[in-house]
């Protein structure tokens, strides 16, 4: 099956690097959320990175526009998902919102037409219960920054069909990414060894071990991290780390239990670079 036209469900960080990446891959992408304000945003961070990509001799004024041409945001999920071949659905960790997206879809798409779930751990099976093409659901889990990050993790869920993890390897391939398989888990294979790693930062933290600076700095010297594991969850964002640990944690656990440092931080509302202030403090630089 040709993939021409990419919906992709979610403009936030993550969906809008999506949506970059396929555009930029030659794809028709339309690019859908639910209040005017994340498309905004998420076309904003698109033009930043494209701009950022000439400024630097990448590609021409001429290639950005045409990226940007091939991108069509809108708030209508009709418009987004009439004849889609593929949906990537980027919306919120939360199983009962994701279900509700895909009964609605099952009444938009073509019956060929495959979904992706770009879900950090929740389970895929499940997901695929709810549609008419169970067969045609798999999940492929990207990474932050998703433009520079280079791997694309895909999920088969209990339902896949041979052809549909085809035809997501070749996906990944032509926007970019390398691949690797996996079979479900809770939180798959990066996500289950990274978050325990990041939510291990926590509790050294907390005993007061060392400095959250020199944690840092000590993960990033000593083992060649390209950031230290205090600075990476302000990256991905605390409440998205907690709700990785809590499934973990329930589905594997006490190995998994989620630090009380990072308890309190997201209690404050300190869920990190997106929202100013996380183990850092972004406001001032
Ligand atoms: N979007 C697009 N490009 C970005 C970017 C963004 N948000 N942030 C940085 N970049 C680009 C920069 O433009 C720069 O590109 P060039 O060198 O080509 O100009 C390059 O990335 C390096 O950026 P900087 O020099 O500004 O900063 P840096 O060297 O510190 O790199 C980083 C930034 C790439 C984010 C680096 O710190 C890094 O690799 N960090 C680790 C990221 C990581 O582990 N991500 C996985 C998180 S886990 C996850 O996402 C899964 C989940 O479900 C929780």
């Amino acid at each position: 099956m040709e993939i021409k036209k990419v919906c992709v469900l979610g403009a936030g960080l993550m969906g809008s690097g999506i949506a970059q990446i396929c555009a930029q891959a030659g794809y028709d992408v339309t690019m859908r959320d639910i209040e005017q304000r994340f498309i905004d945003g998420g076309m904003n961070s698109i033009k930043k990175n494209l701009g950022r990509d000439m400024e630097k001799g990448r590609i021409t004024k001429e290639q950005m526009d045409a990226v940007l041409a091939r991108i069509k945001p809108t708030l209508d999920i009709k418009e987004a998902a009439t004849g889609a071949d593929v949906v990537v659905e980027v919306v919120i960790e939360l199983m009962a919102i994701k279900k509700k997206v895909y009964e609605e879809l099952e009444g938009i798409v073509p019956p060929h037409c495959l979904f992706f779930t770009n879900t950090s751990g929740l389970s895929i099976t499940e997901m695929a219960s709810v549609t008419k093409r169970p067969d045609k659901m798999i999940g492929t889990h990207f990474f932050n920054p998703v433009p520079v990050m280079k791997l694309l993790e895909i999920i088969c869920c209990y339902q896949t069909s041979p052809e549909t993890l085809e035809a997501a390897k070749a996906w990944g391939q032509k926007i970019g990414k390398d691949v690797i398989v996996v079979k479900e888990a809770p939180a798959f294979v990066v996500n289950r060894i990274l978050c325990l790693m990041l939510n291990e930062a926590f509790y050294v933290l907390d005993e007061g071990l060392a400095s959250a600076e020199d944690i840092d700095k000590g993960m990033v010297l000593g083992c060649n991290h390209p950031i230290g594991p205090l600075a990476l969850a302000d990256l991905v964002g605390l409440d998205t780390l907690l709700h990785i640990m809590e499934d973990l944690y329930r589905e594997l656990g006490d190995k998994y239990r989620p630090a009380l440092m990072l308890r309190k931080l997201v209690r404050a509302g300190r869920y990190g670079r997106k929202t100013g202030k996380g183990v850092y403090d972004y406001t001032k630089k």
